[in-house]
């Protein structure tokens, strides 16, 4: 195995890590939502502080207007970390979204997307603007300090770290994993969705369908 492709294949085992951990905490996460919402028996009170995903954040959007989750507050949120210089899972679930609001047609008026750069340094406001203008009109770009990116990213139980990567630009990439969190208006979590796990048609329908049932 040449250096290289070791270290190619290093790098992808630690992607890997990266998502399953993500995996892991979300299932949690998912496991205290369930029981708090439970119907019978007595009201389960569970103190799991790290499991719990809420959106809340204090950035500044695309167009330099600093924004909390209060601001998108009665709506839904469709939610995704990455950065602009992401190789691949970025513009490839950033494209996909895009297909999702399109299917929405006007009810995605009731859903908020937000694409949150865990790459603040380079993605600054101006190349949030830009970046997210090439996906979709409706897109937020959220960028902030490293402070506010980190506190953002542990309330969503996102994880990220930087890694050298000689072949990109600046010399690092993002390891980061890919998936889209769907919160409900209070901004709790809902569930989560990878881009390469159903069509486009699928989670449009399936957004309807949790908006839906939520209003009854
Ligand atoms: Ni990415």
């Amino acid at each position: 195995m040449t250096d290289t492709s070791r270290s190619t294949s290093l790098r992808l085992l630690r992607r890997a890590a990266w998502a399953g951990a993500t995996a892991l905490a979300l299932l949690a996460g998912a496991v205290t939502v369930w029981r708090a919402n439970a119907p019978d028996g007595p009201p389960l009170v569970v103190v799991t502080g790290e499991a719990d995903v809420r959106s809340a954040f204090a950035l500044t959007d695309h167009t330099g207007r600093p924004v909390t989750e209060a601001n998108f507050a009665g709506r839904w949120q469709l939610v995704f970390f990455g950065f602009t210089n992401c190789p691949d899972v970025c513009p490839t679930t950033l494209a996909y979204m895009a297909s999702v609001l399109d299917l929405l047609g006007d009810r995605a008026d009731q859903v908020a997307p937000l694409f949150i750069t865990v790459d603040p340094a380079r993605d600054t406001v101006p190349v949030m603007a830009e970046y997210v203008a090439a996906f979709h009109p409706r897109l937020v770009g959220l960028t902030g300090t490293e402070a506010q990116i980190a506190e953002t990213a542990r309330n969503f139980l996102v994880f990220y770290e930087r890694m050298d990567e000689p072949s990109a630009p600046d010399g690092y990439l993002m390891a980061h994993a890919g998936y889209i969190y769907l919160m409900n208006p209070e901004g709790r979590f809902e569930a989560v969705f990878r881009e390469e796990r159903q069509p486009p048609e699928a989670l449009a329908e399936e957004i309807l369908m949790r908006v839906e049932k939520a209003k009854r």
